[in-house]
């Protein structure tokens, strides 16, 4: 852990607008996504996040060339050759969204040796669905190591298209496969594929790239494939979840904010969830307005994929809910071992018991200021947030996670009246051995 913290002075009342910034999720994706070409792709509103950095680590150690500025990012892919289907592990270890390189790789040269993924500890984070639809798609594909190791069987080299039922709605596993599929030979149908907007977001650039893909954001698709894809330019969608964070920054301070560029429909759970806890939510255009009630209620959640409430804000809304009146019941069911965060909150005086993987949360309303650590992304955002709402100054271990998924995460809070501190140090010598 880096021994950078951030020193957050509690019960700050926020007001103003927060600009968010754009998908990460779909970012990466969409970075992947330009190995199916051999033209340069050009994508806007790329948010500043060290999840990025990696992405292009991994893009440039395949010979592409990147060239950035601000939040825009060509990719020259003409540079992309052979050498690539064996690839050095340490920087795929660095993020999940790596892994997603097997799909283009694999469609366009016919064989890839790719390290295995790394990403937040939420969980198993298998890949068997990525395994089971590439072999699916006429690939024999084997784990060997760290690596896995894919080839065509065709003698042309090229993936066949295939109808494709996913055994479980993965993000990860049907980005992956749809697009393989953009470039086989015939028709892909996949089933139960997940409906998250960050697939949309990629099947429209994919088809803006001449793929022929129908049904993203369904839980049907189906790609026709084609012999090659163009480049293009794309402008990357708003962060659902950075704004679902900013609509619990704005509730658990009981503070009003607007928040834009938001698409509403991609927050709809999370906006009900928050209006039947108390705030007043409108949306006017890509604009979204939260005004909270000065006394909320505890409200139940069930984290599930697109359109059910998203396990990425599952922490964040926990740290709402151990500062309402009342029990909320929260269940996380999408990752196995994603509530690291409980017993950081436990620690500033919430109460919270754990059964399994559901939380039942008690509020209240005097959260005591402490040192805190996150061990995950979210749930680090989520430490920032319960201490916005805490009596006197905590301090949020855990940047580096933080800085993985937020584009100046604090320097956006304090815009609207937090007061948050990043306090540089360096490691003593005790620090290096905890
Ligand atoms: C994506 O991860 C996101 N990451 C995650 O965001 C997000 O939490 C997750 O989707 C769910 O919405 C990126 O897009 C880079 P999954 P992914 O495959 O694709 C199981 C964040 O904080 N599964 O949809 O890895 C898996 O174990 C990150 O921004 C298999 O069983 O998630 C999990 O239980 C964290 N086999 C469930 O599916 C597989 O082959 C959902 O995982 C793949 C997944």
């Amino acid at each position: 852990l880096s021994s950078n913290y951030l020193d957050i002075l509690g019960s700050q009342k926020l007001s103003g607008h927060i600009r968010v910034s754009g998908a990460k999720n779909s970012s990466l994706v969409l970075m992947v996504a330009a190995l199916l070409t051999d033209s340069s792709v050009f994508l806007s509103n790329v948010p500043l996040l060290s999840d990025v950095e990696s992405m292009s680590k991994i893009l440039l150690s395949m010979g592409l060339k990147l060239r950035r500025n601000q939040n825009q990012l060509e990719i020259i892919t003409s540079g992309l050759s052979l050498f690539s289907k064996n690839l050095s592990c340490e920087v795929f270890h660095e993020l999940r969204a790596s892994f997603f390189c097997i799909g283009p790789l694999l469609a366009r040269f016919g064989e890839v040796k790719i390290p295995l993924p790394g990403g937040c500890r939420i969980g198993a984070r298998p890949i068997d669905e990525h395994i089971q639809g590439l072999r699916a798609l006429g690939a024999i594909v084997e784990t060997k190591n760290e690596y896995v190791v894919a080839k065509t069987i065709s003698p042309q080299k090229r993936l066949i298209g295939a109808r494709i039922k996913f055994n479980c709605k993965s993000v990860g596993a049907t980005e992956t496969i749809l697009m393989a599929a953009t470039l086989a030979q015939g028709t892909t149908i996949l089933e139960n594929a997940a409906q998250e907007p960050e697939i949309q977001d990629l099947a429209m650039m994919l088809n803006e790239m001449g793929a022929k893909i129908q049904g993203a954001g369904t839980s049907q698709i189906k790609i026709e494939g084609v012999d090659h894809l163009n480049g293009c330019s794309y402008t990357v969608m708003p962060d659902r979840i950075e704004a679902g964070t900013f609509l619990v920054a704005a509730a658990i301070t009981r503070s009003p904010l607007t928040l834009s560029p938001v698409i509403p429909e991609h927050l709809e759970t999370v906006i009900l969830k928050l209006q039947e806890c108390g705030c007043l939510i409108e949306c006017k255009g890509d604009t979204l307005r939260i005004i909270p009630r000065k006394n909320l209620q505890a409200v139940d959640i069930i984290t599930s994929p697109f359109p059910g409430f998203p396990t990425d804000l599952q922490a964040p809304f926990m740290a709402l809910m151990a500062t309402v009146k009342g029990i909320s019941k929260i269940e996380e069911t999408v990752f196995e071992d994603r509530m690291q965060h409980l017993r950081e909150f436990q620690r500033m005086g919430a109460k919270i018991l754990l059964d399994g993987n559901t939380a039942y949360v008690i509020g209240t309303n005097n959260l005591k200021a402490t040192s805190i650590t996150g061990g995950d992304l979210r749930s680090c955002a989520a430490m920032v947030l319960v201490s916005l709402a805490a009596n006197g100054t905590s301090v949020v271990r855990g940047l580096e996670y933080l800085d993985r998924g937020y584009e100046d995460f604090a320097g956006k809070l304090n815009a609207v009246g937090a007061n948050i501190s990043k306090v540089y140090s360096i490691p003593l010598a005790s620090d290096e051995c905890d």
